[in-house]
């Protein structure tokens, strides 16, 4: 495919078009006075992260943004979804580095002199190592320490933000890297995990409220989602879907627009929560003003233990990105359905992520890139036509960058780069785009 089948014109007005990055994954945190992350600690790890790699120079974003934001513009999108890395504007967690607050200030005003809008997101990932000694999520300091860095981004950069969300995919940040280890801390623990998922969701609650008494406006969150199909029909395996959407798609949703979490989860997770969570729970509800969802893929679960699903590792017979994710936009449409309905009723609902990993056969060529999109554009458009409050879409990512426990070994980008060079090509699926959203 080298052409997608909508464009600008099939979507509501105002529906904002952007892509999406984020700081560790392009910044080059050797540069600029950055502190350790607790990201370069798990890179040292033997066999954590794909031959050692880590963000020390990524895409250099540091030193070429303007050329970035440049691409963006280029490509007709209308917003540009970045983060802010706590550990470059706070080093140790706790007292700023200027030169760091200083960059984001450049950077927001870049965006605007090109006619973009700014949308923030404070946490994608970068805990400062310092923070992650003394217990990292599993401590109720770190959601305290985290809502003085939004007030620190929001003093400073508030009046320019269009939109602004705390954290970035807090499954990944409790759940992943706490129970399944995949992503730093690499930890294995229930206790932890369960810990994690409570200050996780607190954090979003602590950080909206600071966030509104620095008059922040336009304050979200930013969610991921993933469709579960039990492996097979018994009865064992729809009970895994069920546990698998409780923690992954229901957790922080219902904690966030309800103040309750899930009772299929619970079950099992209640003796590992922090004591006087239940206190918390009108904190983490507080109102937003929109919902974000990062959807990618859909997952095959079976039963694992006594209570928690496992994820079956040959996936199913959809076809798959080079992360080996199947290609599913269906499950978008029924998530993004039953999110409305269930959590987020009249409140503006975004992708705030959705894209694909994919070699480069002829670099040049990227019909599975531009198809990938264009199915889940479709998707989006359905579900607007069903009547969800839907305002915009987000495309990971503007580049190819690190890919995290992958490194350089993923490309997600609508522009390749040249990681000896430095070198960016947009590709086929970035010019598809112009056609589509100028069109
Ligand atoms: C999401 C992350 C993003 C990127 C994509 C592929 O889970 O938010 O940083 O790694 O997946």
């Amino acid at each position: 495919m080298d052409e997608l089948t909508l464009g600008r014109a099939d979507f509501p007005d105002g529906f904002v078009f952007a892509a999406a990055t984020s700081a560790y994954q392009i910044e080059g945190h050797a540069f600029g006075g950055a502190g350790r992350t607790h990201w370069d600690a798990f890179a040292e790890m033997p066999g954590r992260v794909h031959e050692g790699h880590t963000g020390a120079v990524a895409c250099d974003h540091f030193h070429r943004w303007p050329e970035d934001l440049d691409l963006v513009r280029q490509a007709g999108l209308d917003g540009y979804r970045f983060s802010t890395s706590w550990a470059r504007v706070m080093p140790d967690g706790v007292h700023v580095n200027p030169e760091g607050l200083d960059f984001y200030d450049r950077l927001v005003d870049g965006m605007l002199d090109r006619g973009l809008k700014p949308m923030a997101t404070l946490y994608h990932w970068e805990l400062p190592e310092a923070l992650s000694r003394r217990g990292g999520w599993t401590v109720r300091e770190i959601p305290e320490r985290l809502a003085d860095f939004a007030s620190i981004i929001g003093r400073r950069l508030g009046d320019r933000l269009w939109s602004t969300a705390p954290i970035n995919e807090p499954w990944c940040v409790a759940w992943l890297s706490h129970y399944e280890g995949h992503h730093a801390p690499g930890l294995q623990s229930l206790d932890a995990a369960g810990k994690a998922m409570h200050h996780v969701a607190l954090s979003h609650g602590l950080s909206v409220a600071a966030l509104r008494a620095e008059n922040v406006g336009n304050l979200g969150a930013v969610c991921n989602m993933e469709y579960p199909h039990p492996l097979t029909d018994s009865e064992q395996d729809r009970q895994a879907a069920r546990i698998y959407d409780g923690i992954y798609n229901r957790w922080f949703a219902a904690a966030m627009t309800k103040g309750q979490y899930p009772e299929e989860v619970m079950a099992g997770l209640e003796p590992y929560l922090p004591a006087g969570w239940r206190d918390d729970m009108a904190t983490i509800a507080q109102p937003i003003d929109w919902f974000g969802i990062n959807y990618y893929t859909c997952k095959r679960l079976t039963r694992g233990g006594d209570v928690w699903p496992r994820i079956v590792d040959a996936p199913g017979p959809l076809p798959k990105t080079d992360m080996g994710w199947e290609i599913y936009p269906e499950g978008l449409e029924k998530l993004l359905r039953r999110t409305a309905t269930e959590y987020t009723g009249d409140l503006p609902l975004y992708i705030t992520e959705n894209g694909m990993a994919n070699r480069d056969a002829v670099l040049g060529q990227d019909p599975e890139r531009i198809a990938y999109l264009d199915g889940h554009l479709h998707a989006v458009r359905r579900v607007i036509e069903g009547g969800v409050p839907m305002k915009g879409y987000t495309f990971w990512s503007l580049l190819d960058n690190y890919e995290w426990a992958f490194g350089y070994d993923k490309r997600f980008g609508l522009v390749h780069v040249d990681f000896e060079t430095q070198l960016r090509t947009p590709r086929a699926s970035f010019h598809a785009l112009v056609r589509a959203l100028a069109a």
